[in-house]
């Protein structure tokens, strides 16, 4: 091989922990040979490449530096540490990526992250033939890339009040100059970013900058608050699209982020914009009436347009945030689908290219498990590796035509809740082993029992090269379901590699003295639950739960209103199974319900003496949950005439940072019902100063207890 992509791979190869001597083109033993050959059908695409390893000699072929690289990962991953080398087993790989765009994206803004420490990262995406790393330079908690032009973006917006995200958030949400006491950030020069930019180069990844607009923008308004609608700092999170100013500044900066970033895609953002200032700021109503414009979503649209022809007559494509699609799409846009896959629909019918990455399987910033408690607070969410692992990113809504337009599947990394570097690992990987598949596997080839037997020895590798990361896959998996004949719960464990489980029926602590699971376990009465997997290497986390026994548990339930489909798991059973949730909203315990009232009717069977129901609600009002402001008990003999027996009203929550479970009980004097029907009543309206003002609030439900 010749050429720059031969120097890349030479200095590569040369810092590698195997000593390489230079050879001769004709040597046939002892030797590692690259060759770049033609196109063929082994080899379609300029990421494939073939690996041939026989006793004499190591040879990897492609048609191009990328697929070379890409067999040397593979090489490297089969080669295992043996005496003072490595050994490798003779093997014939052919192998070639489903995807072009393979991504996965940092947040640097609501935390910073030093350049070395993005270089650590990107050794672990050239390791999984990730080719994208997406960083989110912007956003309100700090700007984080030198612009000579304005250098107020760094002296002053990239510095906030508080060093931890939430606390920020939640306090005054202020920013200092570099040079104050107490003021807490970072960004990187023009010299950081060439260089971050070359090492990935050199690992044949591209860095896909974001510099975001309109929206997540109050340090840019802070800093230069004439380009924000209310003309002072502090007021506005979005650009005012009135002033032609804010068209000279974004353009000035994208012309320096051009300059220093070769990707082809430059990200603006786009996502989540309030637009309420638009509403009445006149310049922007000036704008709308002069381009005429309708709606707000058609002036966000404006901005995006004018951005997307400024990018392509600098040789440059547009990629942003599914709200991209608002308004109207700009021509030649990619969408990035994040909020669920629907948006990545309807540009690929549309004709536009898109990169999926649908929050509730590739956002690594939710919890890994459902068990929350001990994990690091997280932003929410429940994301277990094999829900990573079962996303198909090619929707089977589209057409072949329109399927050719996902072109690429990314996760991301949001670091609100991310503080540190072992906590951005942490959260990364192995999930990331996960998305990798996705990304380069034929959906035909993937089998997820048979990657997570690879896991472990992922870990090893892991540990061998010093990367933090989660062992959840070695926790016990358990299963409920439940009998409504028998009323009983059932209990299903397994771990990942059949290490023995060992479990109490009474509270007690596990250990190997304890029952050895069999056999799935029958449950008849209010039982504290707890099971550990036994290994060498040390046991596993302890499982417990305290599973209640009451006159609704396992009888038949309906609900008048479903849940949000995102969040029914095993529909309204889940109220009656005998399971509470914990503090996760997202763990599968909860039902999720919008807008309506909650009217579940539970049938007790025969005619039953009752004087208490409750219930609970998780509260996260950040995320958009609120709580009940009421619930009624109505009781009938026939399921068809119900009266009502008690109800009560609760205060609407106040509290923009509430999250916490809510019980609600109504005790009322004796009475035999054989149906009882409970309604819940949800906060109308997420409450003035909310980011969802005035939007239908969640309600979140688990176990209706009546006794
Ligand atoms: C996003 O998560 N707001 C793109």
């Amino acid at each position: 091989i010749q050429g720059g992509e031969a120097r890349l791979l030479e200095s590569y190869l040369q810092a590698l922990p195997v000593h390489l001597k230079k050879g001769k083109k004709k040597d046939t033993q002892n030797v590692l040979s690259l060759l770049i050959t033609e196109k063929s059908e082994q080899l379609p695409s300029p990421e494939s490449y073939t690996l041939s390893v026989t006793p004499e000699r190591i040879l990897i072929r492609a048609t191009s530096g990328a697929g070379l690289f890409y067999g040397i990962q593979t090489l490297l991953q089969l080669s295992q540490p043996s005496g003072t080398g490595y050994s490798i087993a003779s093997v014939e790989v052919q192998d070639s990526p489903r995807f072009a765009y393979r991504g996965l994206m940092l947040d640097v803004s609501r935390h910073f992250f030093s350049k070395e420490f993005v270089k650590k990262q990107i050794d672990a995406l050239a390791f999984y033939k990730i080719n994208r790393l997406h960083l989110h330079l912007t956003d309100a908690a700090g700007w984080r890339i030198e612009i000579k032009k304005y250098p107020l973006l760094t002296e002053f917006a990239a510095w906030r009040t508080d060093a931890n995200w939430k606390t920020w958030w939640n306090g005054g949400r202020k920013y200092l100059r570099f040079d104050e006491p107490g003021a807490s950030g970072g960004y990187y020069t023009q010299d950081d970013i060439r260089e971050i930019v070359e090492y990935a180069r050199q690992h044949f990844i591209t860095i896909i900058p974001e510099i975001e607009m309109p929206a997540h923008s109050e340090e840019v308004l802070a800093a230069y608050p004439q380009l924000s609608c209310a003309g002072e700092p502090y007021k506005n999170a979005d650009f005012c699209i009135g002033n032609e100013e804010t068209f000279t500044f974004l353009e000035n900066v994208l012309t320096e982020v051009m300059a220093l970033f070769p990707s082809e895609y430059i990200h603006i953002g786009g996502d989540e914009a309030g637009m309420a200032a638009w509403k009445t700021c006149p310049k922007c109503q000036k704008r709308m009436k002069d381009e005429h414009l309708s709606h707000v979503d058609e002036l966000q649209s404006y901005l995006i347009h004018r951005i997307e022809k400024f990018l392509n007559n600098h040789g440059r494509r547009l990629l942003g945030w599914d709200e991209i699609l608002k308004g109207g799409l700009a021509p030649n846009a990619t969408v990035m689908s994040w909020r669920g896959t629907q948006g990545g629909i309807e540009a690929a019918k549309l004709g536009h290219d898109v990169i999926m990455t649908p929050n509730t399987y590739l956002y690594f910033d939710y919890y890994q498990t459902a068990d929350t408690e001990g994990e690091p607070d997280a932003i929410g969410g429940c994301l277990p590796i094999e829900h990573v692992y079962s996303l198909e990113p090619v929707p089977t809504e589209l057409n072949e035509i329109e399927k050719k337009h996902i072109i690429g599947v990314q996760a991301n990394l949001w670091t609100e809740y991310i503080a540190t570097t072992q906590q951005v690992e942490y959260m990364v990987l192995p999930r990331m082993a996960a998305l990798a598949e996705i990304q380069w596997t034929m959906p035909e080839k993937k089998d997820f029992n048979n990657f997570a037997q690879r896991l472990p020895r992922l870990m090893e590798i892991y540990q061998g090269m010093g990367y933090n990361y989660g062992k959840h896959i070695y926790d016990i998996k358990s299963n409920f379901t439940y009998d409504s004949d028998k009323k009983a719960v059932i209990a299903e464990l397994k771990t990942v590699d059949n290490a023995p489980i060992y479990y109490t029926l009474d509270g007690s602590e596990p250990t190997t003295s304890s029952t050895l699971y069999k056999a799935p376990i029958n449950i008849t009465s209010s039982t504290e639950f707890k099971a550990s997997a036994v290994r060498p290497s040390g046991n596993s986390k302890v499982i417990s739960e305290n599973i209640n026994f009451n006159k609704a548990t396992c009888c038949p339930i309906e609900l008048k209103s479903q849940p949000t489909p995102k969040y029914a798991y095993n529909g309204a059973i889940t109220l009656v199974d005998g399971l509470k949730g914990n503090g996760n909203y997202a763990g599968g315990r909860w039902l999720g319900f919008q807008g309506d009232n909650v009217e579940a009717t539970i049938n007790l069977g025969q005619p039953t003496e009752i004087s208490h129901v409750s219930t609970e609600a998780c509260v996260d009002v950040n995320a958009w949950i609120m709580g009940a402001t009421g619930m009624s008990v109505a009781v009938s003999e026939d399921g068809k005439l119900f009266s009502e027996v008690a109800n009560r009203e609760y205060p609407a929550c106040t509290d923009m940072n509430k999250k916490e479970i809510v019980p609600y009980a109504i005790n009322f004097n004796p009475i035999k019902a054989t149906f009882v029907k409970i309604t819940i009543k949800p906060t109308s309206a997420l409450p003035k100063g909310h980011t969802g003002e005035g939007k239908p609030a969640f309600i979140f439900i688990d176990e209706i207890f009546i006794n």
